[in-house]
Formats: structure tokens, C-alpha cells, sequence
């Protein structure tokens, strides 16, 4: 028997940058999935603690990608891709357990999917690597579920360090663990999972992706990582399209931001990356336009609690908003958020402190 555990994550900052082959910095957080993978008698059966119905594969094989529940496909799509590959696999029992929300923007598909992944390559031997593992799970998502994703939040929960963030490019996939530890400048990272239902979020993150490539197509680049901030007035200058606009917009600030905030944070001024995080979720709201109102709100109540900077993380349509909020205000920031859902008529949050800890590892 085989065991892995792999984490959710947050990303502090680049939203959406990363099919655009731009800059990201998240973090793996504390919760994630545990994957054990052991031999069996015949078949492939796949065990979640989180689901009624065990799912197996027995009569068809690897080689048909049979119809099963989403969250088996995170599964079985390694075991169909591993098969697509050429890689003989025997009979196997996988049995996964998670405690990252799904539908939170914390990459519960990412950590299933890594800790799996990692825990394949250990029983069967396969030598994957580091480099390997990514590409992996990264498919699983992109080819086997099919979700257009744009490889962030495997990154994330591979290669996250404790005490650290992680910038990423994600033109060449490299990248540099960045020291974020609130907590040694009397500050908390706050998280207010808002369980708002996410609304049309896979439709629309696709509407995203393929918009952004067609103005890069417009523009004559191979992304939109490729329009610099000097550029942005004469790239918006020639399309003609408003929404595009907005999104190379959204993109091209983005991308500054990380970078602007990978600046302070090497320079070990944490404190001053607030109007940084604030100004992303401005412009997630205003120019790529995938909040909602109960994130809007969180937002806005962590900010008037005293929050340093707040924005929305993850994919957008629902899910959290994270804050950088002093200590000693955390208590009254999470009952602002609580009161200001009250007052609006929305369903209770679930507030919490997050610290960045290690990425995928045996357990
Ligand atoms: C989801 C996707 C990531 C990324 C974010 C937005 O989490 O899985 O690839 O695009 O949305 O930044």
C-alpha cells in the first residue's frame, strides 16, 4: 500500500494569469486529500470518504474512458492516461479522503488529483519526477475531466513550501519559493469561504480563457503575458471589442501585480502588499467580471475591519476571499464578515486563518 497526502491551496495573487502564460503566487494550504493506492484481485475501484458509492471499472478495461461521477473521473483519469501512455496497470483499490471544501476556489480537484498522481507513481514504480507528476495531474484535468484550467493549482500543490508562497511562470512552468509569514509581522491571512454556489463558472471560465486568446490572437502575440504595462494603451487602442478590452486589461495589470508583490515580499515588506491585493480584486470585479455579490461584500467588510488588502481568490463565480488583517483584528474582521452577510441576506460564511505549508509528500 501506497500513501500520499497533497494540499488545496490559495493563490495570494495573478488570477486568470495562468493560461495566459503569466505570473501566479499561491500558496498550499494546510488541508488537503490523502490517496492510498493498493493492489487488487481485479478491476480498478475508486473509494472516496466523501461519497456514498465506491466506483469500479471492471469489464471494459482502461482502454474505454467509461462514463463515471466527476469526482471518480479525477481518479480513473490518471489510470486512462497512465494506460494511454503505454504503462501496463494492474488491478489497483485507491481510497481518497479530503477535507478542502469543493466549490470553495481552494483546488480540491488539484489536491485529489496530486495526491493520487503521487501516490501511482510510488506503488507502480513509474519514476515520474517532479516534472513528471505536473505534467500528469495537469492532464488528468485538462485532457480527462476536461476542464480548461490552467495548471496553477497543481503547481501549487506539488512544489508549495511551508513559511512560503510560491511565484510561478507559468511560460516555463519554473519556480521560487517567496517567504510569506504573516504571522512574524503581526499580521493573519484570513479566509472567508463564502459558500456562495458557484453560478455558470464553467461556461464563463471557458468565455474567459478563449477571450483572452483571441485578443492575443488580435494583437499579434503569443499571449497576453507578452503585452507589458508600457504597452497597455496601444494594445487596448487596437481592439475594438469593449469586453476584450477589459480582459487584456485585467490580465496585463495582474501580471504587474504579482510581480510588484514578489518585489515587496523579497524586500521583507509583507505589510505593504494590501493595496496590491485590493486593486486585484478591483479589477476582477470591474474589468474581468467574475465576483459575485457575497464576495464583493466580503471583501468590502474586510476591508473596513481594518484589512490591509482583500481580495477574491481562486476562479472567481463564488468560493473565498482571502485578507491580510493584523492580528488583534482578526476576532472583529470575521464578525464583520458574518454580520455583513446577515445583513444582505446571504447564507453563513465559514471564516479562518490560513499559513502556507508544504505541497505534495508520502504520508
Ligand atoms: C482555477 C484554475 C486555475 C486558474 C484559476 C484562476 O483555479 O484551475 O488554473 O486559472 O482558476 O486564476
Amino acid at each position: 500500500m501506497t500513501r500520499w497526502f497533497a494540499p488545496g491551496r490559495i493563490n495570494l495573487v495573478g488570477e486568470h494569469t495562468d493560461y495566459n502564460d503569466g505570473f501566479v503566487l499561491p500558496m498550499a494550504l494546510p488541508m488537503g486529500c490523502s490517496a492510498e493506492v493498493r493492489a487488487a484481485d481485479s478491476g480498478w475501484t475508486v473509494v472516496s470518504r466523501q461519497e456514498a458509492d465506491p466506483v469500479t471499472v471492471e469489464a471494459t478495461g482502461l482502454a474505454d474512458r467509461v462514463d463515471v461521477p466527476g469526482w471518480a473521473s479525477y481518479v480513473l483519469g490518471a489510470l486512462w492516461l497512465l494506460h494511454d501512455d503505454g504503462v501496463d496497470v494492474p488491478p489497483l483499490r485507491i481510497e481518497v479522503d479530503s477535507d478542502v471544501p469543493t466549490g470553495a476556489g481552494l483546488s480540491s480537484s488539484a489536491a485529489l488529483v496530486c495526491s493520487v498522481a503521487g501516490a501511482l507513481d510510488d506503488h507502480l514504480g513509474l519514476g515520474l519526477g517532479p516534472d513528471g507528476l505536473l505534467d500528469l495531474s495537469r492532464r488528468v484535468e485538462n485532457d480527462a475531466v476536461g476542464a480548461p484550467t490552467g495548471g496553477m493549482d497543481q503547481l501549487a500543490s506539488l512544489r508549495g513550501e511551508a513559511g512560503h508562497a510560491l511565484f510561478c511562470d507559468m511560460r516555463d512552468l519554473t519556480s521560487r519559493p517567496v517567504p510569506f509569514d504573516p504571522a512574524s509581522s503581526g499580521l493573519v491571512l484570513l479566509v472567508a469561504d463564502t459558500r456562495a454556489p458557484h453560478r455558470h463558472s464553467d461556461g464563463e471560465y471557458g468565455a474567459r480563457r478563449s477571450g483572452c486568446e483571441r485578443a492575443a490572437g488580435l494583437l499579434g502575440v503569443r499571449a497576453l503575458r507578452d503585452v507589458t504595462t508600457d504597452d497597455l494603451d496601444d494594445a487596448l487602442a487596437r481592439l475594438d471589442d469593449e469586453e476584450l478590452r477589459r480582459y487584456v486589461r485585467h490580465v496585463v495589470t495582474e501580471d504587474d501585480r504579482v510581480l510588484s508583490v514578489v518585489r515587496l515580499l523579497d524586500e521583507g515588506r509583507l505589510p505593504d502588499v494590501g493595496p496590491a491585493l485590493t486593486a486585484s480584486h478591483a479589477s476582477m470585479r470591474d474589468d474581468f467580471r467574475i465576483t459575485v455579490p457575497e464576495v464583493d461584500t466580503a471583501v468590502e467588510a474586510l476591508l473596513d475591519a481594518g484589512a490591509l488588502g482583500a481580495r477574491m481568490t481562486g476562479g472567481g463565480f463564488g468560493g473565498c476571499v482571502i485578507g491580510l488583517v493584523p492580528e488583534r483584528d482578526a476576532g472583529a474582521a470575521g464578525d464583520a464578515v458574518r454580520a455583513a452577510f446577515a445583513d444582505a441576506g446571504f447564507g453563513e460564511p465559514d471564516v479562518f486563518t490560513a499559513a502556507a505549508e508544504a505541497g505534495a509528500r508520502p504520508a
